[in-house]
């Protein structure tokens, strides 16, 4: 673990290492398994972001259950519209099941909103959500979906285990936050 790296122009330091995230994984996952009990969930993470994080919550999960991804992209639509989402790889199956929802970040909320509008159109038998991350200062609304947060985090730029900047820095193992110059100092 460095302290500090640097990506591109951006300078980012340590913000939650990889052994607290552990712990906080390994604690959501036995929750879970108790909350499921005698129940086959269907865990859905949100690509890119959640892979690291579905991969280590998955391994704690002892219950059956099965797994996907979808790949949820925004893009500009007509002015009217402002920015339109669309779900790419969402599993056609999920009428009276228990899906869980795994996003790596929830910022102002806008993703996750529309991943549980998508699915609620199945007619699931229930839907929850977990975020590895929350930044509570940037949510518009609170989701009350969302049961299980491993970290409520200041409204800040962060990178690592998963999170980008620019297409880099998923790979790192701890979580780094921008690191900004004080105002005095501008
Ligand atoms: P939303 O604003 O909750 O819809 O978040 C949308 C997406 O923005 C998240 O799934 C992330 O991919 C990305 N995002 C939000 N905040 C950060 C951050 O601090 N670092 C990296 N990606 C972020």
């Amino acid at each position: 673990m460095t302290n500090q790296i640097q990506i591109e122009d951006k300078t980012f330091e340590i913000l939650l290492e990889k052994h607290n995230i552990s712990k906080r994984t390994r604690l959501i996952g036995i929750q879970m398994n108790v909350d499921y009990e005698n129940k086959c969930p269907i865990f859905i993470g949100v690509l890119n972001g959640s892979f690291l994080f579905m991969a280590d919550l998955l391994r704690e999960i002892e219950i059956p259950c099965e797994i996907g991804f979808i790949k949820v992209s925004s893009y500009e639509g007509t002015a009217s519209k402002g920015i339109v989402k669309q779900a790419f790889g969402l599993p056609g199956n999920l009428h009276n099941r228990d899906v869980i929802i795994v996003e790596d970040i929830v910022d102002t909320g806008l993703t996750l909103n529309y991943v549980l509008d998508e699915v609620r159109k199945q007619g699931p038998a229930s839907i929850k959500a977990c975020t590895l991350l929350l930044k509570p200062e940037a949510l518009i609304a609170p989701i009350k979906e969302l049961e299980y947060t491993a970290f409520e985090i200041p409204n800040e730029f962060v990178v690592g285990y998963g999170l980008d900047y620019d297409g880099l820095g998923r790979n790192l193992k701890d979580i780094y936050r921008e690191k900004t110059v004080p105002s005095h100092l501008l």
